[in-house]
């Protein structure tokens, strides 16, 4: 962290419940390798959580499991900052400050609101509501420059670069206007049961997403089972949704453009290819369990690393909401 002229890389994910292919994909795989790039902050957003009603000691477990999944993947607390964001309290005070320069109707515009609370009808609390303004401020207090994040995330994150530019032209010169880290390949994961949605930790039919702890013959059974389209012929294509998720998938593990996998497969039935993407993922994901049993066992090791980081997140953090709030006219 102390090279002053690398960009800060930002992130945080949700730890509520299992991690899926599908973050993995649009944002894990990124957040490693911009360690060697970027100066990197992480955290679990388990503030966040809270906007759907979570079940305590199912919490505790997710947030454990979560900060032992992410550093298996490859998040090196020695590169990285990697922290809890309920433990870094500026977070929600500078929420609160953003609340009151985000309007209703720009909240109103979220898609991720609509969709959640059409699904959570009984439970459409204002923590959803103003969700966004929480995420601008784990962003903007940091002075992010990128923020690796899938598809889903790029309507919160042009809010956030709207909320800064906005408090930026009251008072200049507070926040950094970042700018979303979307990947070619793997922005936008599908279910395998449904490839016109994204796959999703809550989706009802479980052969539908591929969680990053799913053992072997769990993730070659749900690729088998993919649904795809009668052509019989392995192409990227307008209308193939199933095929071009599977070779979206391939491509990002493998590193294999489009054409290639097109190449690769011509002549070959949907069956050879769909266990082809579940061997891939399954090689690719097996040195990441391993390392996750072996990491959840050592809760200590787990305490060390998120209270240091969390206590680096503090100061680094208390410097721009301080700033906020002195030209916002507080008596500090
Ligand atoms: P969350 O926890 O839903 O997802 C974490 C990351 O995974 C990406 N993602 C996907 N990418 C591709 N295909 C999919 N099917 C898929 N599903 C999820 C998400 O885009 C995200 O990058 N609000 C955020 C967490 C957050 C945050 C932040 C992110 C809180 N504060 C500040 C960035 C910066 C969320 O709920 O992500």
């Amino acid at each position: 962290m102390e090279n002053e002229k690398r960009k800060i890389a930002l992130s945080l994910i949700q730890p509520s419940g299992t991690i899926t292919l599908g973050n993995y994909l649009g944002a894990l795989k990124n957040w490693v390798d911009m360690q060697e790039k970027f100066d990197c902050i992480f955290a679990l957003a388990d503030l966040h959580t809270i906007t759907v009603r979570q079940e305590p000691a199912k919490m505790r477990k997710n947030i454990l499991d979560a900060y032992a999944s992410i550093l298996a993947c490859g998040i090196d607390v020695e590169k990285s900052l990697f922290f809890i964001q309920s433990h870094v309290h500026t977070h929600a005070e500078l929420a609160w400050i953003l609340n009151c320069y985000t309007q209703f109707g720009e909240l109103s515009r979220m898609t991720q609101f609509k969709d959640k609370s059409a699904k959570h009808a009984d439970n459409i609390n204002a923590g959803l509501f103003t969700y966004p303004a929480l995420m601008a401020a784990d962003i903007l207090l940091y002075q992010a420059d990128l923020v690796p994040v899938g598809a889903d995330q790029v309507q919160h994150l042009e809010l956030t670069r709207d909320i800064a530019n906005r408090f930026n032209g009251l008072y200049p010169n507070v926040f950094k206007v970042p700018e979303a880290y979307v990947p070619k390949t793997g922005a936008r994961v599908m279910s395998l049961q449904d490839p016109t949605r994204k796959m999703s930790k809550s989706d009802e039919n479980v052969n539908g997403c591929v969680h990053l702890l799913d053992d072997a013959d769990t993730i070659m059974r749900k690729f088998k089972r993919a649904v795809t389209d009668s052509e019989a012929v392995v192409r990227y294509a307008e209308g193939k949704d199933g095929i071009n998720n599977l070779i979206d998938i391939y491509s990002t593990i493998t590193g294999l453009s489009r054409e290639q996998i097109e190449k690769d497969f011509d002549g070959k039935g949907y069956g050879d290819f769909k266990a082809a993407v579940g061997e891939a993922v399954v090689e690719h994901l097996k040195p990441i369990r391993a390392e996750y049993e072996k990491l959840i066992k050592d809760k200590a090791y787990l305490e060390e690393c998120y209270r240091k980081a969390d206590d680096i997140a503090l100061r680094i953090s208390q410097r721009t909401l301080s700033k906020a709030k002195k030209k916002i006219g507080f008596i500090l």
